[in-house]
């Protein structure tokens, strides 16, 4: 799993106990995948090298340990790196990763993108007809996982993030060439495809270790800021970033019309001389997104807008902290705070 996080030494325990969460949690991902019929088992094979910085079952994990310590609070989990994550924790863990997973390759259709984690998408490699089937096998492969817990309350969170995350890119679909989409609606679009599914990884952690409802919530609002910081970052690496680090095609919001938060605020803040040449300029990117992203990378630095959107992904960290300093001080919460610091600063 590559790491975004330069970790201290009195967090290489805990370090090393999610690490070995997290391989378990790639098992069973590829157990819940495992098919006799090859033609499905090396699609899913492929899904499997799909797995990234695995930010949504690390959460899982970690939610557990740092809510659940105030519910056990001599448990011995986070300074104990042989404690083993509980059973119901790691299949939550799976299932949002399995969740994200399949998101991952229906978005991948919808954004006609060749490249995912440095490899060929399915739809590239295999077809849209294949990844949109490939992707509503994994949602159900998710939900048979998920059920098999036998909590009706995390099934139905669970369908329900399904029905958002849908929501989501059917809102960022229907708003696709609109030129005048708003702030408000940007974040209606990011907080349903984005964080409702790491809000959720943190608040079924938090439950499933027996926190106190108050700290659910809490860890769910951590999820939720955090997810949206998570997904602006990630807009601003689509403009920003380099694809070898990145590890996906980039400029993909440009070419396929989505008003991403910088670029929705120099629309709102340009001059009307430097507007109109923007939006000739964007008209253009749909057919040459490469060709025209330096002048446009230079309209948003015009009016500071990349700078904008950096400011309002650290403020919803901020927030996310603070969520956060419900819980007790614990290493399970030092290593959320240093995840949601790394959110923003990413280069992958
Ligand atoms: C969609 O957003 C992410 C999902 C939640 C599926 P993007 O379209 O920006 O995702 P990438 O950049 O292709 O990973
Ligand atoms: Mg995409
Ligand atoms: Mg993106």
């Amino acid at each position: 799993m590559p790491s975004m996080l330069d970790i201290p030494a009195d967090l290489s325990p805990l370090q090393d106990h999610l690490a070995g969460s997290l391989s378990l949690v790639e098992r069973r991902v590829a157990d819940a995948l495992r098919s006799d019929l090859p033609a499905v088992h090396s699609l899913c094979r492929h899904v499997a090298r799909y797995h990234g910085k695995m930010i949504r079952p690390a959460l899982t994990i970690l939610s557990a340990l740092a809510a659940g310590q105030a519910a056990q609070p001599h448990a011995s989990v986070a300074t104990d790196p042989h404690t083993p994550t509980p059973d119901p924790i790691l299949v939550v863990a799976t299932v949002c990763e399995m969740v994200h997973l399949a998101t991952l390759v229906h978005d991948d259709v919808l954004d006609t993108a060749d490249t995912r984690r440095g490899q060929g998408t399915i739809n590239a490699l295999h077809g849209n007809e294949a990844a949109v089937i490939l992707g509503d096998y994994l949602f159900s492969a998710a939900f048979h996982l998920c059920s098999s817990l036998g909590d009706k309350d995390t099934s139905q969170s669970i369908a329900s993030v399904g029905m958002t995350l849908c929501a989501g890119e059917l809102l960022q679909n229907a708003h696709r060439h609109d030129l005048s989409l708003d702030e408000a609606t940007y974040f209606g679009i990011v907080e349903r495809k984005t964080a409702s599914l790491i809000a959720a990884a943190c608040r079924l952690g938090a439950k499933h270790a027996g926190a106190p409802a108050n700290l659910v919530a809490a860890l769910e609002r951590f999820g939720l800021r955090l997810g949206v910081a998570f997904q602006i970052q990630d807009d601003l690496l689509d403009l920003t970033g380099d694809q070898r680090v990145v590890g996906k095609s980039l400029l993909k919001d440009l070419e396929k019309g989505k008003l991403t938060l910088p670029m929705i605020h120099h629309l709102t803040t340009a001059d009307a001389v430097q507007r109109g040449r923007t939006l000739l300029l964007l008209e253009d990117a749909a057919d040459r997104a490469s060709d025209t992203a330096e002048a446009l990378r230079r309209a948003l630095e015009s009016t500071r807008s990349i700078a904008h959107a950096r400011t309002v992904a650290e403020t919803l960290v901020r927030e996310a902290r603070e969520a956060l300093g419900q819980c007790p001080p614990s290493p399970a919460r030092r290593m959320m705070e240093l995840m949601a610091d790394a959110v923003v600063t990413r280069a992958f």
